[in-house]
């Protein structure tokens, strides 16, 4: 990090209910102390957004009627944001995103990067153009134990990888999703909202990305079965993938989001020439390293034998678990430090800093897209 102790300036588009992940990127920012929250568009309803400004302790003049309006006038200004967090809906991160990038405003953006690869190769074109910056929320990176697996996999510990299987289990829409009525939708099954697929866009993403993060490779072909248990009216909520990948790897993805009995089940494991990496979130202070011929391992955060690139980011003392929290805390920490990096005029590339990059996002939207595209064709194969 350059040397540059004054607190960044950010606004934000959306976050603005309690129960909204935005609620956990303020908390993850405050843990880091580095930032302050200076303007926003916390709701579609500019009265709500107004009463949640002021609650925030955000000035009235920079509560903004929609984000284009904000991008503008926050540019103009000489104690304009520095970057903006964005966690609306999905429909709206591709409008908003382009509305910054194009005023020259850094973004942190959640998943799905956009709904298309059309609005993704838009949006890398407006960030090359601009020179911003822009890092993608895909949590479950940020987790100590995630950058440690990274730097297992790129230091060659379990060789190219051969195979892997990633499980995401869930059942916090079972309510929601199997007894939705066309009239309480939520957003997530509209596809103007969330997308062409609900659970391949909103979990999906996140399986692809964290291999992708982790390792690399690309997803080159996927077949897909995308379904929607419970009711007639809604998208997929209950999916299975197969994937090959750029290095001729396959692999297989199960999500669900009516998975009755499960919580938030992430589970990876990579297979390689030399042994297997296996990552759950639920328990992500600790990695299970396999390799040939020796016990089994169970590797846990903080010890004298992690790498440097998951002890950077150490906030308490092995034993004593991080959660979901320090891993935004950590995206946001590794994205700080480029923002400053950039305004210091040291340019170097995203990759390097650790956080899911732009790019990374539209080989995310380019997946799930396929994924629908096999479904429809009838499940068959589909190249990305
Ligand atoms: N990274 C993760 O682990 C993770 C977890 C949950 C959600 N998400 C992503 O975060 C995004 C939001 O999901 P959520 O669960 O918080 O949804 P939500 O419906 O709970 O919250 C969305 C928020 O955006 C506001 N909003 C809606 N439209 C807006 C607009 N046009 N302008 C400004 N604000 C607007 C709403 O008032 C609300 O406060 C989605 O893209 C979702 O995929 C990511």
């Amino acid at each position: 990090m350059t040397n540059d102790s004054r607190r960044l300036r950010f606004g934000m588009v959306g976050g603005g209910d309690a129960t909204s992940v935005g609620a956990l990127h303020r908390n993850a920012l405050r843990l880091n102390g580095d930032t302050e929250l200076v303007a926003g568009v916390f709701s579609h309803d500019l009265e709500k957004s107004r009463r949640i400004g002021a609650e925030l302790g955000v000035a009235e003049d920079r509560v903004y009627a929609s984000a284009e309006e904000m991008a503008v006038a926050e540019a103009a200004r000489p104690d304009g944001i520095d970057f903006v967090d964005i966690s609306t809906p999905n429909a709206f991160h591709y409008p908003a995103s382009k509305a910054f990038m194009q005023q020259g405003i850094h973004v942190a953006c959640e998943k799905p990067l956009c709904l298309t690869p059309e609005e993704g190769e838009d949006l890398e074109l407006v960030a090359a153009e601009s020179g911003t910056l822009f890092c993608l929320m895909h949590t479950f990176t940020g987790h100590a134990m995630s950058r440690e697996a990274r730097a297992l996999y790129e230091d060659g510990v379990i060789g190219q990888l051969r195979t892997v299987v990633v499980e995401y289990p869930q059942d916090w829409l079972v309510d929601a999703l199997e007894q939705e009525t066309e009239q309480d939708k939520t957003w997530r099954s509209i596809p103007e909202l969330s997308g062409r697929g609900a659970a391949i866009g909103d979990i999906g993403s996140h399986m692809e990305n964290w291999v992708h993060y982790v390792t690399g490779l690309r997803v080159t072909a996927v077949l897909a079965n995308l379904e929607a248990i419970g009711a007639g009216t809604m998208l997929d909520n209950n999916f299975q993938v197969i994937t090959k990948f750029e290095n001729g790897a396959s692999g297989f993805f199960w999500g669900s989001q009516v998975a009755v009995g499960y919580d938030n089940a992430f589970k990876v494991i990579l297979l390689g020439e030399k042994g297997s990496i296996e990552f759950w979130q639920e328990n992500n202070n600790y990695l299970v390293l396999r390799l040939r011929d020796q016990p089994a391992q169970i590797l846990s955060r903080g010890s004298s034998y992690s790498r440097p690139e998951s002890l950077k980011y150490l906030r308490t003392p092995k034993g004593h678990p991080e959660g979901l929290t320090e891993a935004f805390a950590n995206i946001y920490s590794a994205f700080t430090d480029a923002v400053r990096d950039r305004q210091a005029g040291v340019v170097t590339p995203e990759h390097d800093y650790g956080y899911p990059t732009l790019s990374m996002g539209l080989a995310g939207v380019r997946f799930f897209n396929a994924c629908v595209d096999s479904q429809e064709a009838g499940n068959t194969w589909v190249q990305l």
